[in-house]
């Protein structure tokens, strides 16, 4: 058996299936770039029949990507297979991933077909895939409550049909550990003909074990892990890639399996994939979040000078803590701006864009005088963010707060080409800022989240600022980032309602 861990990501379609985090196509070019930096072996794409947007984010990342096969997700259907084939045709290593539930449950409640129906329109689905690619990868959702002996036919049956990797799902978190690698090795030691294959395991996090489960269907024969940046993902989320890949790296005397993961990427990788989705990382998350490498008890830093390997396992410079380097300032100039963003795999589809980025640089500048590569993505971001159509764009924000009075806010901001005006009192300067926002837009939206991040240290670093906001049961985050968090909100806010006035609607892969 082979000793090459696959690292299949699918941070831009499990993971965009977080409520909010639908990613544009400009997204998720950045994001795919950092993986083939970091070095995952696949990236699925995203749903190429979702919708025209869907399938052109696809496209774009067939097109540019060349250091990762491009993947798109399919329904086992003739139309989200063809769909799919055609997004990945300019992929220099492409391949199409569909998938069908063989669950009782899926099959009577969601699908209402027999496993006859199933086992054929499975076979058929990678038929249809293997007019585009020869890189076809199935899988049979909720395979964790799918009946053992109906696995082993449709996966013996879709091997046959030419299929070269078999996912199993567990679609709903519902294993532990013990039963899903159980699983695994009872399939490859059932399944005929299952040396020829390589078997994946992508674990979804409700019972918060995914990354367990993951491994421990890689200790029984699994080749390929599906797994996101941050644990991204529906619900609860997907198995996080850096657990894995640090684990199987950790424990390489358990494991003795090799990724082709540069480790000093994920933190970068992290970061970007935080700041484009607006979820934020928590400070306890292994690897990645703010404190995984932080000693607080007196013992534990003693121990950490004496002998680093006391209390530490992996070296925080190893997955990339400490590379935020001190990038430029308010002195340099456009030169050392574009190298920078060069080295950071940034591109601008025109000069003028490029110029837009300059501008806001310099304002940047001049508020804060140490600006980071963070600061860099961050700015970018929001350049992104404002080409998302500004129907609903800030032109000024004055917020007043004294010790003994309420907070209160105006707020001037355009809604198409009109100018409207609002003072509001509120709890705090963001709550009144919020209020006159909707004093003016009366937007019927529900607020379902608010939170503040920094995005580098100190006290005037730019506070990144996410607003979920649901609105007929269409969900969306909006960010905003600046020096002022009151501002930052305030574009978060406006970032949220354009996302609802612009997004498409859209087919979801699992309904
Ligand atoms: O969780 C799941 O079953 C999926 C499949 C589409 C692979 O995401
Ligand atoms: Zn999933």
């Amino acid at each position: 058996m082979s000793n090459k861990l696959i690292i299949f990501d699918t941070t831009l379609r499990d993971g965009e299936q977080s409520p909010g985090a639908a990613m544009t196509r400009e997204m998720k070019i950045r994001i795919a770039r950092q993986l083939e930096k970091l070095g995952v072996d696949v990236i699925e794409a995203g749903f190429a029949a979702a919708s025209p947007g869907d399938f052109a984010a696809v496209q774009s990342l067939a097109e540019i990507i060349t250091g990762a096969t491009v993947c798109s997700l399919a329904r086992a259907s003739e139309n989200d297979v063809r769909r799919a084939g055609e997004a990945i045709k300019p992929a220099k290593s492409g391949r199409i991933h569909t998938f069908i539930a063989t669950s009782p449950i899926h099959m009577q409640h969601k699908l209402r077909m027999s496993q006859d129906q199933v086992l054929e329109r499975a076979v058929q689905a990678v038929k249809w895939a293997l007019e585009y690619t020869d890189d076809v990868e199935f899988s049979a959702e909720d395979a964790v409550r799918s009946d053992m002996d109906f696995l082993v036919q449709v996966f013996d049956e879709v091997i046959k049909a030419g299929a070269k990797t078999l996912n199993v799902p567990d679609t709903v978190g519902y294993s532990i550990p013990f039963a899903w690698g159980e699983r695994m090795r009872q399939l490859i030691a059932r399944v005929p003909d299952s040396g020829k294959v390589i078997w994946s395991t992508h674990c979804h996090n409700d019972l918060g074990l995914a990354v367990a489960n993951s491994l421990s269907a890689v200790l029984n024969g699994a080749r390929q892990v599906e797994c996101t940046i941050n644990g991204l993902g529906e619900r609860a989320g997907n198995a996080s890639l850096e657990e894995v890949v640090m684990a199987v790296r950790t424990r390489r005397d358990i494991f003795n399996l090799d990724t082709r993961i540069d480790a000093t990427q994920i933190v970068p990788t992290s970061k970007l994939v935080s700041s484009i989705t607006g979820y934020p990382v928590q400070p306890n998350k292994a690897i990645v979040g703010a404190n995984a490498f932080a000693h607080e008890s007196g013992i534990h830093q003693d121990g950490v000078l004496k002998h680093r390997e006391t209390y530490e396992i992996m070296r925080a410079e190893d997955v990339g803590w400490n590379a935020n380097k001190l990038s430029l300032g308010k002195l340099s100039g456009r030169n050392a701006l574009r190298q920078r963003f060069a080295a950071l795999n940034i591109e601008f589809a025109s000069e003028e864009d490029f110029v837009a980025a300059f501008n806001r640089f310099k304002e940047l500048a001049d508020r804060k005088h140490e600006i980071y590569d963070e600061d860099l993505q961050a700015l970018v971001s929001e350049e992104a963010v404002t080409k998302v159509s500004e129907h609903y764009r800030l032109v000024s924000l004055r917020a007043h707060c004294e010790t003994g009075i309420l907070p209160v806010a105006k707020v001037v901001m355009s809604i198409g080409n009109t100018e409207h005006e609002a003072e509001m009192q509120g709890g705090g300067p963001v709550d009144a800022t919020f209020q006159a926002i909707e004093k003016i837009v009366s937007s019927g939206t529900e607020l379902q989240l608010y939170s503040v991040n920094n995005i580098t240290s100190g006290t005037d670093a730019q506070g990144e600022v996410t607003v979920r906001l649901s609105k007929g049961g269409r969900i969306v985050n909006g960010q905003g980032a600046d020096t002022d968090i009151v501002v930052a909100s305030a574009k978060a806010y406006l970032n949220a309602l354009n996302k609802l006035h612009n997004n498409a609607e859209r087919a979801h892969p699992q309904l």
